[in-house]
């Protein structure tokens, strides 16, 4: 079964049986500084599992495109992937242990047609902080598990929360038996030697663990599963890495034809980080020196090095990106309308590496003499950092080569430099943030409300994909950075101008309402900057033109703000455009 149907069976499945299918949210949160990427299909959901009403009802269930690096270094083996998609189905105070076991051994039986003996579950033991989970084991064996199926383990296993703090509570795992020999005679689910791989996972949240590390009961019982697309395709497929599966194969095939030199870790890992850099591109993410942007540099970097280290001529990123795209556009057709701007990013930013890397090489080879001379076998945190901050070099590609040279790296040493540096960046912006609202006054105030005029103009003069990505007022201009691929031309700054002055003409009221961030959003406003979910946010009306969470303030009636002159439109960065431009009092 290809990914797509196994996709539309889930969302189907769940639909009848009384789901409301939601989009994916965006790979790059919104509004949610605290996480790099989406990593799974309950994050954007916390808010609802915390205890508001979602608009959509009680029972959700869509496919979740997914970010996951922590495993980075490992992708390259035959299963890792820092890109993939997740299924998912919630309850919100709805259905609880009993119908979300049903229902999943269902899905996996019935729609899947996967024979009940290949299926292995466990379940919660039990400790100091929550009972043993009797109750789901109970499910399984009325759904049609055998006793012998059934697996208990410990927090380790059996327990789910994102991170160290939030909703959380025992989960019920369920494996495949891939029908290869048992590595000992304890081989079970728990076991990662590839005979039992894990499909399915229902989280039953019951639980909020504070940063103290207490646990409280939630107000509602939720139910939050997860299954991962790619695997599950690749075992329905019978396959044995998600490589082989119609997800990558086109990909696999290209670089295959166009390698000189043959290494199948390399091919993935091209591949792998190609279909995670398009997807996040795609989402507006730009590569940079820190943050997400840093973690798509990494990837679109460490690509290129292994496509060099396969001796296939970079001018061939062109080709398998079209191969991508047309591989995966019925999954994604985000991937095809952003095509152009994902190609564009990518190659820029391999311009930008290839500039650095032959200097960097050049660094490279002297540190490993040096250190080769000193009778050492490590590279210093200081090196790899050293390399990373003057030449690009993302610490895999400098652990890489370094293993090439049977060294090993500090990473540890770097890690600690590198988050000095994003500490003291991150620092810089915030205070770039103050010193762009601390000052207000009459013209700052108008500033503001033309930025926020400016704003709409863009989307509705350049299109829907334009969203802030920085903004800094002073007395006498606004300055406006926005994602967008290419410069604009004369006449597209010319509309943007007459529709911001046309607003400013009328006169238009500028209301301020206060509301919950869902509500707000729901009301359709742009949103920016706000901290957390679930506080009350200032929503700024400018008659029906434009409506935007902000912290304000803004002046009450457009018409006095003077009129509004683009000064200037240039690049801020890749796929970042930037504008400053001027009220100009008559
Ligand atoms: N949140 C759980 C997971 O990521 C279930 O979706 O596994």
């Amino acid at each position: 079964m290809k990914a797509i149907d196994i996709r539309n069976k889930y969302l189907n499945f769940f639909k009848q049986h009384g789901h409301t299918v939601i989009p994916s949210a965006p790979l790059i949160p919104e509004n949610d500084p605290s996480v790099l990427f989406t990593t799974a299909g309950m994050q954007p959901l916390v808010p609802y599992l915390l205890g508001e009403t979602h608009p959509a009802g009680t029972r959700l269930t869509n496919y979740q495109k997914c970010v996951r690096t922590v495993d980075i270094d490992e992708v390259g083996d035959n299963r890792h992937l820092t890109y993939f998609e997740m299924l998912g189905n919630w309850s919100l105070g709805d259905y609880f242990k009993q119908e979300s076991i049903q229902m999943s051994y269902e899905f996996l039986t019935k729609e899947l047609q996967i024979p009940t003996e290949k299926i292995y579950v466990t379940c919660f033991k039990g400790d100091a902080d929550c009972p043993k989970d009797e109750l789901s084991a109970e499910c399984w064996k009325k759904a049609g598990i055998p006793e012998s199926h059934i697996y208990f383990y410990g927090k380790d296993d059996n327990w789910w929360i994102a991170g160290d703090e939030g909703p959380c509570g025992p989960d019920t795992e369920m494996f495949y038996d891939t029908g290869k020999p048992a590595c000992s005679s304890d081989c079970q689910p728990s076991c990662d030697c590839g005979k039992y791989v894990e499909i399915w996972n229902n989280v039953f949240m019951e639980y909020y663990k504070n940063a103290e590390g207490k646990y409280t009961k939630l107000s509602k019982q939720n139910v939050d599963t997860g299954l991962g697309l790619e695997r599950m395709a690749m075992l329905l497929q019978g396959k044995e890495t998600p490589y082989d599966t119609e997800i990558f194969a086109p990909i696999m095939k290209k670089l295959e034809e166009l390698q000189k030199i043959d290494d199948i870790q390399s091919r993935r890992i091209i591949a792998e980080h190609l279909r995670s850099s398009m997807m996040i591109i795609s989402d507006g993410g730009r590569p940079s020196n820190i943050d997400r942007g840093y973690i798509l540099r990494r990837l679109i970097r460490r690509m290129i090095r292994h496509m060099n280290k396969l001796q296939i001529n970079l001018d061939e990123i062109k080709t398998l990106i079209e191969i991508n795209t047309n591989n995966l556009k019925e999954m994604y057709p985000d991937l095809e309308k952003n095509q152009e701007t994902i190609e564009q990013v990518i190659l820029e930013e391999k311009n930008k590496f290839i500039k650095t890397l032959s200097h960097g090489e050049k660094e490279f080879a002297k540190e490993i003499e040096k250190a080769k001379q000193q009778g050492k076998n490590k590279i210093d945190g200081t090196i790899v950092f050293h390399l990373y901050d003057t030449y690009g070099f993302p610490p895999e590609v400098t652990k890489e080569l370094a293993e090439e040279n049977q060294m090993e790296v500090d990473m540890q040493g770097f890690e600690k430099l590198f988050k000095e540096h994003q500490e003291k960046s991150r620092q810089g912006s915030e205070q770039k943030f103050k010193g762009g609202l601390a000052d207000q006054n009459e013209n700052t105030i108008a500033y503001h409300t033309a930025t926020h005029l400016l704003h709409q103009a863009l989307k509705i003069v350049l299109g829907d994909h334009v969203k802030q990505s920085g903004s800094n007022i002073t007395t006498e201009r606004l300055r406006f950075d926005f994602t967008h691929p290419q410069k604009m031309t004369k006449e597209e700054i010319e509309k943007v101008e007459n529709l911001v002055n046309e607003q400013i003409q009328k006169d238009l009221q500028v209301k301020c309402e206060e509301m919950s961030y869902e509500d707000a959003k729901k009301s359709g406003a742009i949103g920016l900057f706000t901290d957390k979910y679930g506080d009350k946010v200032k929503v700024y009306t400018i008659g029906d033109f434009s409506k935007e969470i902000c912290g304000g303030p803004h002046v009450t009636h457009t018409g006095d703000m003077g009129k509004f002159k683009i000064k200037k439109e240039e690049s801020s960065s890749s796929g970042i455009r930037r504008i400053k431009a001027v009220l100009i009092k008559e």
